[in-house]
């Protein structure tokens, strides 16, 4: 295997899928390439980011759909997925998946692991949960996916300063800028690497 196959899922605005494709271009991955992105939303702009870079997508909705794991699972295995990775992606995965991906999906989350994390803390909920706190330090968490919400194992942090006025929307796009944009594609090529070595043995 000369790459590892990437499949990013997603549910939004795709900020950290446009990190991932901008780190692609610029050989910060280069153990692995994007060959697919899943939304469970189909008017996602993350899936217009990802057309734009020539990268396939695809749409699984979630909402009153019983069969949502399974066709997700069908899907990635049919692309031969290596490496699952979750930017945005806003469902919380079964055991069953977890484990038929096991140390193959990554996360990120907009806090620092384990302030403000687990089910419920998703998007600007963990930013307005930090400020409601009033704690001066935040920052993002790259982390493998186990069935524990948010409790696998930690990859990478970054912190971040929390200013005096912050609004959920300013200290969210200070996270994204000065942490997630670039803990998530570093964490990425790591585990690429660690794939592509794990089979060459
Ligand atoms: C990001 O801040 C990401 O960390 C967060 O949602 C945002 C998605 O933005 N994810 C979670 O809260 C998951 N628990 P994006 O669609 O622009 O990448």
């Amino acid at each position: 295997m000369q790459k590892a196959r990437i499949a990013v899922l997603v549910s939004g605005g795709g900020t950290n899928l446009q990190a991932l494709i901008n780190a692609q271009q610029s050989d910060i991955i280069k153990s692995g390439s994007i060959t697919l992105v899943v939304s469970n939303k189909s008017d996602a702009y993350a899936l217009t980011r990802a057309a734009n870079a020539n990268i396939k997508t695809a749409v699984i909705e979630k909402k009153g759909n019983p069969d949502f794991e399974e066709q997700l699972i069908n899907t990635l295995d049919a692309e031969g997925i290596d490496l699952i990775v979750l930017a945005g992606f806003m469902c919380i995965l079964s055991e069953n998946f977890t484990r038929h991906f096991e140390n193959r999906i990554i996360n990120v989350h907009p806090s620092l692991i384990p302030s403000f994390c687990g089910e419920g803390f998703y998007g600007l909920r963990v930013h307005e949960a930090a400020l409601s706190y009033g704690v001066k330090v935040t920052g993002a968490t790259v982390h493998f996916v186990n069935e524990i919400p948010d409790g696998g194992k930690i990859i990478l942090q970054k912190a971040v300063e929390i200013k005096e006025g912050d609004t959920p929307e300013v200290l969210q796009k200070r996270v994204m800028e000065q942490a997630e944009w670039k803990i998530l594609p570093e964490a990425c090529e790591m585990v690429c690497k660690q794939i592509l070595k794990g089979e060459e043995k």
